[in-house]
């Protein structure tokens, strides 16, 4: 039996995250006061690997992080909230990444020092790790530029020593959306992007025909929509689940939890429509706190959700 059910790899950075209606900066070295600062678990990846440690997956986070208070603040991090970190290379150089993140609630402006997010590359990946996985997913796929060229050997590698594979894109700072990512999908068993990511990613203006054209790579796309809930899609398989109704303090993370809601369905055996149900329900519920982690439900707490809204 795999000592784990998951293997992230991907992106570690604190986030920094002001918050209230009054959050637009003004340059000039003007002062404004805004109502909280929190200093939280980010990361696609980091936030991702903590939602499926508390849905109950025996999950391990693999990513680069520098040695210095950020850094340090990551790994304890994650490591309270029981996910391993042992593969997580420190580099005694490089500073760790760091988001500061203008909250408004339902809309953030983000910008990323992006540090040793970058810096994970393929023979830093520890293979004990990785072959020791039942899945392997990965976070960010363009800001992880260091380990793009190689990722096609690594997945190939991990499904050989029996592991499925996903990838939640997130957004390409530089908006070219390729580097590649296309030819990655047939070794890919879920693709999960959001909408604005799918349409970009294909070129295809209506998400519908994206997704579809995405699928056709041989995966299973689940789609996010925000407040519209989700999608998932296969070559022959289509369903569209509405987002589970909540008071949204912030939407930070929401997708990376809705990841670990439908990959840890799959790891569970559950149907294409239960997963994506599940998925949704995790991604509704951990807006309800500030940060990506601070509301991520247990499984338990999804499954009651959903049969509170069905
Ligand atoms: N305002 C909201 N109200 C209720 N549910 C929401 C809201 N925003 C997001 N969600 C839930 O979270 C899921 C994923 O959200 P979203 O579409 O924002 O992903 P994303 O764009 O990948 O997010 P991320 O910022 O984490 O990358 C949605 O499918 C939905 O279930
Ligand atoms: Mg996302």
């Amino acid at each position: 039996m795999p000592e784990f059910d998951l293997v992230v790899l991907g992106d570690a950075n604190p986030d920094l995250i002001l918050s209230g209606k009054n959050v637009e900066p003004a340059f000039g070295q003007a002062e404004r006061l805004v109502d909280e600062a929190l200093l939280v678990i980010g990361g696609s990846g980091a936030i991702m690997a903590c939602g499926a440690a508390r849905l109950g997956l025996r999950t391990a986070f693999v990513g680069v992080v520098g040695d210095d208070a950020f850094g340090r603040f990551m790994l304890e991090s994650l490591a309270e909230r029981g996910v391993d970190t042992r593969g997580c290379p420190v580099d005694p150089v490089r500073p760790t990444g760091v988001t500061v993140i203008l909250s408004r609630g339902e809309d953030r402006a983000i910008l990323t020092a992006t540090g040793t997010i970058t810096d994970l590359r393929a023979d830093a990946v520890d293979r004990d790790v990785l072959r020791s996985a039942r899945h392997v997913h990965l976070s960010s796929y363009f800001l992880l530029a260091g380990l793009r060229r190689d990722l096609p050997a690594l997945f190939e590698e991990a499904r050989s020593a029996g592991a499925t594979t996903s990838i939640d894109p997130n957004w390409d700072p530089a908006e070219e959306w390729d580097g590649g990512l296309l030819s990655l999908l047939s070794r890919t068993d879920v693709f999960l992007p959001n909408s604005a990511e799918a349409r970009a990613i294909t070129g295809l203006e209506d998400v519908d025909v994206a997704t579809e054209a995405l699928a056709e790579h041989g995966c299973v796309v689940a789609a996010k929509f925000g407040q519209g809930g989700g999608m998932v899609v296969t070559s022959d398989f289509n369903l569209h689940v509405e987002a589970v109704p909540v008071d949204v303090a912030d939407t930070t993370g929401a997708g990376d939890n809705f990841d670990a809601g439908f990959l840890a369905g799959r790891l569970n055996g559950w149907s294409l429509d239960r997963c994506l149900a599940v998925a949704v329900a995790c991604g509704s519920l951990s807006t309800r706190a500030v940060g990506g982690t601070g509301a991520q439900p247990t499984m338990d707490e999804a499954l009651a959700a959903l049969s509170e809204t069905t």
